[in-house]
């Protein structure tokens, strides 16, 4: 049974490891950091990829009922007007007199302590619009003013009759695409959990009216189905329907998929049934026909829209913490330690090989194993460390996540031994040992790293 109590020491862990070891450093950290900004070092950007590559190939390449797309950030002012994000896009705030921090007023209880002495001293409750604001262009004037996007969806709804037209779908289908959003926050906390700048990957797929509550319930499956596919502890990973009252202003029905992170349950994505609001509300606004003419029944129908909408930021970070293991093992000299490993799946392995020459001052280890690096890094997300011991290297790895590590030592390049042309491979899981033949390594690695 997974324990499902909030656990603040693992979380600065985790954040520690993160920034120890480049996943994610604080946003521009040589000024102090930007407050609520993070920046992803090497091995966190190429994690974060590899969680967007797999959403890209799952969710579009394999499928035949959905197309990609990749829209501007900006858009049309209009567009945020049409769908409602002006008028409804907004958190209720209020100020402390007292303290002069800002809270939004549906976090806060009536005995929440200021840091000023007694209780808060509080404005009256102000709606918040959350979305930024620039200006376009030179002029600065009310023509000028555009938003930055607080959702990708709408570059897929004022694109749908582009998409349908371009490539002469028939309902149901789908677009996806990934992409930055912004919303400022009131209360942005924990980490890459809720920042202001995050990464979307949104799905709207558009499917006649009477098939929408199917279409919803058959999104939920598979989206949930990802993230279990990709390892994340069932016990860890709920579904929560939205009450009435949570529903987002354009939604029929919304189910969250919650994963329970170090400090309790948060969101890592929505379904939502959206119906046919966003593509009737921008044919108002536009003046464009939106319908969808079906040539089997002869009809214009304004297609429903079900929306699974992920948080890229999130998953990464619940596939981290997913994946943080401290095992007791037992050293090379016969003491039990605390091993950390991340039991990432191999398919979100920042570096999925390292190969390691056993000794630093032989060179012809090290040319050797420079030489494997080379072939393999044509495959496969591969690394070469030569510094430290052995164990305390593989150790490194593990705590990266690095699935495999290959070490190449004297019985693998002299000629005329039994195990020549053959190297340690080593599993991070288990953390046993085989000698496999180099000519044998690509069959190998394709199958434990789960490459198809
Ligand atoms: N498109 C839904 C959301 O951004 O929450």
């Amino acid at each position: 049974m997974a324990n499902l109590e909030p656990n603040d020491e693992l979380f600065d862990k985790i954040v520690n490891l993160c920034k120890r070891r480049g996943f994610v450093y604080p946003g521009s950290d040589i000024y102090g950091g930007l407050a609520n900004c993070w920046d992803y070092g090497p091995l966190g950007a190429q994690l974060k990829k590899n969680v967007k590559d797999m959403w890209w190939r799952t969710m579009i390449q394999e499928r035949e009922d959905m197309v990609g797309l990749d829209a501007a950030i900006f858009m049309h002012p209009r567009t945020w007007e049409a769908s409602g994000h002006v008028g409804h896009f907004s958190d209720p705030l209020v100020d402390c007199k007292k303290c002069k921090q800002r809270f939004r007023a549906d976090e806060l209880t009536p005995d929440s302590e200021c840091p000023a002495g007694g209780t808060h001293d509080l404005t009256e409750v102000r709606q918040f619009n959350l979305m930024f604001e620039t200006q376009m262009g030179v002029v600065q004037n009310e023509t000028s003013r555009v938003y930055l996007r607080p959702e990708t969806a709408q570059g897929i709804f004022v694109n749908f009759a582009n998409v349908q037209t371009t490539t002469r779908r028939k309902l149901p289908f789908g677009i996806g695409q990934i992409g930055k959003s912004f919303r400022n926050e009131i209360t942005p906390r924990r980490f890459t959990f809720r920042t202001r700048e995050f990464e979307q990957m949104e799905i709207e797929y558009f499917v006649r009216p009477e098939d929408s509550d199917r279409a919803y319930k058959e999104w939920v499956k598979t989206r949930h189905n990802w993230y279990l596919d990709l390892g994340l502890n069932p016990e860890k990973l709920r579904l929560r329907e939205h009450e009435k009252d949570e529903l987002a202003h354009y939604a029929k029905g919304c189910t969250d998929m919650e994963y329970f992170f170090p400090w309790g349950w948060g969101e890592l994505e929505g379904v939502a049934n959206r119906t046919n609001y966003d593509l009737s509300r921008h044919a108002e606004y536009s003046g464009k026909n939106l319908s969808y003419f079906d040539p089997d029944t002869e009809e214009h129908v304004v297609p429903y829209v079900i929306e699974p909408s992920g948080g890229v930021d999130r998953a990464t970070f619940a596939f981290l913490v997913d994946a943080y293991c401290e095992d007791t093992a037992i050293s090379a000299k016969g003491k039990e330690e605390t091993r950390v490993v991340l039991r990432l799946d191999p398919r979100l392995a920042p570096i999925q090989v390292a190969v390691l020459p056993l000794l630093k001052n032989k060179p012809e280890l090290v040319a050797k194993a420079k030489e494997l690096e080379r072939t393999l890094r044509r495959h496969y997300l591969v690394d070469f460390d030569e510094r430290g011991q052995i164990g305390k290297r593989y150790r490194r790895y593990d705590e990266i996540g690095t699935p495999i590590c290959l070490t190449v030592d004297f019985e693998t390049i002299e000629d005329g031994n039994e195990l020549f042309g053959t190297v340690t491979v080593r599993d991070r899981d288990t953390m046993e040992q085989e000698r496999v033949a180099i000519d044998d390594l690509r069959i190998y690695l394709d199958e434990k790293l789960k490459i198809e």
